[in-house]
């Protein structure tokens, strides 16, 4: 699967957002090292903490049915009913939970402004000088 793909698949969960609280909703596709697409979209909750971002859903859905090793994520949000706004990144925690799963150096954070126009940045970019496993064994 190629980084277009990917973005097509998260502007496609971009549209089961659950997002009546903020009214911006997001899409987010993880690509597993074995070619599988997990989406995933943002849902709210009126009590707002349990609410959860369109990249945690992806995760969480993939990590559960046994998937551990991942290549990409792509993700995209905006107003909700509207187009996207350009190049929407992962919010920290997202960028932590991400952390827990993949290599800072290989995997790849693929950031959208149309369905055309994307690019993308390793973990490590996006998270410097982080916190995660290996500093616990
Ligand atoms: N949101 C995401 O789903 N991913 C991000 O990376 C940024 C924020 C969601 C959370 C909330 O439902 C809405 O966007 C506004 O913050």
């Amino acid at each position: 699967m190629d980084d277009k793909q990917l973005v097509a698949l998260a502007y496609e969960a971009r549209e089961r957002a659950y997002a009546p609280y903020s009214h911006f909703s997001v899409g987010a596709a993880l690509l597993d090292v074995e070619g599988r697409a997990w989406q995933g979209c943002n849902i709210e909750n009126a009590a707002f903490g349990p609410s959860v971002c369109a990249e945690r859903t992806a995760f969480f859905k993939a990590v559960s049915e046994g998937a551990r090793d991942f290549a990409a994520i792509a993700v995209l949000g905006g107003p909700a009913g509207g187009e996207i706004d350009p190049y929407t990144a992962p919010c920290g925690v997202c960028r932590q939970v991400m952390r827990e799963f993949c290599n800072v150096d290989r995997f790849r954070i693929i950031l959208a402004a149309s369905r055309d126009e994307f690019r993308s940045h390793t973990l490590g970019e996006l998270l410097p000088a982080s916190f995660g496993p290996e500093n616990l064994a």
